[in-house]
């Protein structure tokens, strides 16, 4: 899992490039700081706006002071703080701002004082108009306007402030010239016109009658506010001159076409302009250190032609600002489109991710099952082996303990000596249970218990199947062929079967396929693990070969689990018994089959005797027919008439020696090759008998007897009647 998170962080690390590939290069945070809040201010701060709409880099913060110094520091120094790349700054007075504006400049932050000015050298750049000359320029129109002649009250801006100051210098100047205007009152304003309105009235209402010809407010507001003063106290109303000139409603371009004002002068705002000399010095581009702002004077003349301009800007301003407010609707469509496409990508890789990490998941949970799979095959290997090592010295113990139990030297031992026995054989069967218990809790697989009373159930059934007349068997005794590498197992297996039947030995399979090969013996009993070729091999290979696929086969085997079993009987296997055995089950199961064996031959050779009148020939197919039993036949037949025809002849026409038919057919009919072909050449005779008009003797010559009279004999000894007799009945 570890790799499949490394996956996906290398992949989302890709994305975060990507995006920020394709972001903006650097953006450019410019803060504004304006010393009050007007009409002028928010056109020169619409203005600033637009020029910035040409720069998709640059981020205006502005901040406004509302006329106050301490605001103002404050403000710049927040500014600073947030960490603005340029400053922009109308500074409230002359001298009060200069500290901040300083501390902002050595902080290495480029400085633009506009419009306002300050005491301090530390700055990057001044814009603005020439106010000492925009004074001067009212007071000559004030003489002209005047004729040279008359009072005049001089309301002043801000004191402290620039322009204040230079607008006051330049009027006076200029005035000086003209002896006939007097200056009646020069009266402490701050821009704005409540200031004005309270300063004149409270001076019209000291002066009383005296007649004045010309107000000069340093702005519009300034004298609009005279103005009312006037107007209210009912004197006559002299003329009004301002400075701002702005266009719109409430404008000084408007007042002067409205005769409200006599004069103003055009203050340029100029935004844009600031904003792009702000651009150029961040972009390290050359700008000027100082910018004078033309001017131009509104009177009754130009007023109409002003506003028309004026407004016409204004309105392609407002048009310019559609046009934005548009084009950034669409980007931020596109934006959020862009977004909407990496989200997208973004999904699709993680999904993608996921299904890795997924299928990484799957194959490593697959490779621990894989491996805990192989574990558990070598630990129960591991087990089977132990089981297999523990099981065998045990049989040996118990099995031949069981015996010696039935000999009569035990049986008449004496009370200590049968104790000392019992004890001996109870703790050998604890001991089997005990290794029983553990195997089964290692291996999972499961055992029946015996428990002590079975033992000496098992006991008293020995004692009843013992066999008698020991070392005496039968020739005709069945042939049982013992494989197991365990010589102590082969002679302990000796001593249980040796009285019954003829027994052949081999160490291991491939011995064992062998033996069973050439001597074809009637059953085998083999164990499992053994070297060169283990018993499962063993009993697929005897089961394969044509020669002794017909013998049974018991395993003998320590492996109990039912998987072993199953492995067992898929080998072809007829019998499975595990370790510890029982010896009476053992020949129990080895009788059992041999048994069943003799039922197939009885009910092969019955069949020409049971049914005489059959019309079929000697060789019709038997109801379980074996393939080799089939051939045999078929050889019989074809040959039947050939009295030289002798049981070598035979072997060799089924391609095995004569041993080996001699055991195989006796296996599987009960009856010798001999006996069966005679069998065969009988019943010929017999149907040609009933269906022909052959001679005794010619039949006998016939179905390959070479004498009519050992034919008669033979015949009367397969059907009880002679030959004629056939004749008769026919
Ligand atoms: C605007 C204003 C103008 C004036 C200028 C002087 O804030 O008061 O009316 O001309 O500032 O700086």
């Amino acid at each position: 899992m570890r790799k499949y998170h490394q996956f996906a962080f290398i992949i989302l690390t890709i994305f975060g490039l990507l995006a920020s590939c394709s972001q903006q290069e650097k953006k450019y945070r410019i803060g504004v700081s304006q010393c009050s809040d007007d009409i002028w201010r928010d056109k020169q701060n619409s203005e600033l706006q637009i020029g910035a709409y040409f720069h998709d880099n640059v981020d205006l913060r502005f901040a406004v002071a509302y006329d106050s110094d301490e605001r103002q520091i404050q403000q710049i120094d927040s500014l600073v703080e947030a960490g603005i790349d340029l400053l922009i700054v109308a500074p409230n007075q002359v001298s009060t701002i200069s500290p901040a504006i300083d501390r902002a400049y050595d902080k290495g932050i480029p400085v633009i004082v506009f419009e306002r000015k300050t005491n301090t050298k530390k700055y990057t750049a001044y814009m603005g108009a020439d106010n000492y000359e925009m004074g001067h320029l009212m007071g000559e129109y004030v003489a002209t306007r005047l004729d040279e002649r008359g009072r005049i009250i001089e309301v002043m801006g801000l004191k402290g402030s620039s322009p204040a100051i230079e607008r006051h210098n330049g009027f006076r100047k200029a005035i000086a010239q003209h002896p006939g205007i007097q200056v009646v009152a020069t009266l402490q304003g701050d821009w704005t016109e409540p200031t004005a309105y309270n300063t004149v009235k409270q001076w019209i209402s000291k002066n009383k009658g005296e007649k004045i010809d010309l107000v000069f407010g340093m702005n519009d507001r300034t004298a609009m506010g005279a103005r009312k003063a006037f107007e209210e106290a009912g004197e006559a109303l002299p003329l009004f001159c301002g400075i701002d000139g702005l266009p719109g409603e409430n404008g000084g371009i408007r007042q002067v076409m409205d005769s409200l004002l006599d004069a103003s002068y055009i203050y340029p705002t100029h935004g844009d302009q600031v904003l792009q000399l702000a651009v150029d010095i961040l972009e390290g581009k050359p700008y000027e250190k100082e910018t004078k702002l033309m001017s131009a004077l509104v009177t009754q003349e130009n007023a109409r032609v002003l506003l028309m301009e004026s407004e016409e800007i204004m309105r392609q301003s407002h048009y310019l600002e559609q046009l934005h407010e548009k084009a950034s609707q669409y980007l931020d469509q596109l934006g959020n489109q862009r977004t909407l496409t990496f989200v997208a990508l973004a999904a699709i890789f993680l999904l993608l991710a996921l299904l890795v990490g997924i299928y990484m998941y799957y194959l490593q949970r697959a490779r621990i099952q894989d491996e805990r799979m192989l574990m558990e095959r070598e630990q129960l290997d591991f087990y089977t082996q132990v089981s297999h090592d523990l099981r065998t010295p045990l049989t040996l113990i118990e099995g031949p303990l069981a015996q010696l139990a039935e000999t009569p030297d035990l049986q008449h031992a004496s009370e200590e000596t049968s104790n000392l026995f019992s004890i001996v054989r109870r703790n050998t069967h604890n001991l089997t249970q005990l290794i029983n218990k553990m195997l089964d809790v290692q291996v999972g697989g499961r055992k029946p218990d015996m428990t002590s009373e079975e033992i000496d159930a098992m006991t008293v059934q020995q004692a009843v199947n013992a066999p008698a007349g020991e070392g005496l068997i039968d020739e005709d005794a069945s042939t049982v062929l013992i494989v197991d590498d365990n010589a102590d197992i082969r002679a302990y297996l000796r001593t249980i079967l040796q009285d019954k039947y003829h027994l052949l030995e081999a160490e291991d399979g491939q011995r064992g396929l062998e033996i069973a090969r050439e001597q074809v013996p009637d059953l085998i009993v083999s164990d499992v693990m053994m070297p060169v070729m283990n018993g499962l091999e063993f009993c697929q290979q005897v089961k394969k070969d044509d020669i002794s696929c017909h013998i049974p086969v018991i395993l003998l085997t320590a492996r109990a689990l039912d998987k072993h079993q199953i492995e067992g009987y898929e080998s072809g296997a007829d019998a499975y018994i595990t370790k510890p055995f029982s010896p009476d089950l053992l020949k129990a199961r080895i009788d059992n089959l041999l048994q069943s064996r003799h039922q197939l031959k009885d009910l092969w050779a019955a069949m020409p005797a049971t049914e005489p009148a059959a019309t079929e020939p000697v060789t019709s197919p038997a109801p379980i027919e074996d393939p080799f039993i089939a051939r045999f036949k078929q050889l019989v037949e074809e040959r039947l008439a050939d009295s030289s025809l002798s049981v070598e002849d035979l072997a060799a026409g089924m391609g095995m020696s004569r041993v080996q038919l001699y055991r195989k057919v006796k296996a599987l009919t009960g009856s010798t090759p001999v006996d069966l072909l005679r069998k065969a050449r009988l019943a010929q005779a017999q149907r040609l008998l009933q269906q022909s008009d052959l001679s005794v003797s010619e039949i006998a010559y016939q179905v390959g007897f070479a004498s009519p009279s050992y034919f008669t004999k033979c015949y009367k000894d397969e059907f009880g009647t002679v030959p004629g007799e056939a004749r008769k009945t026919n």
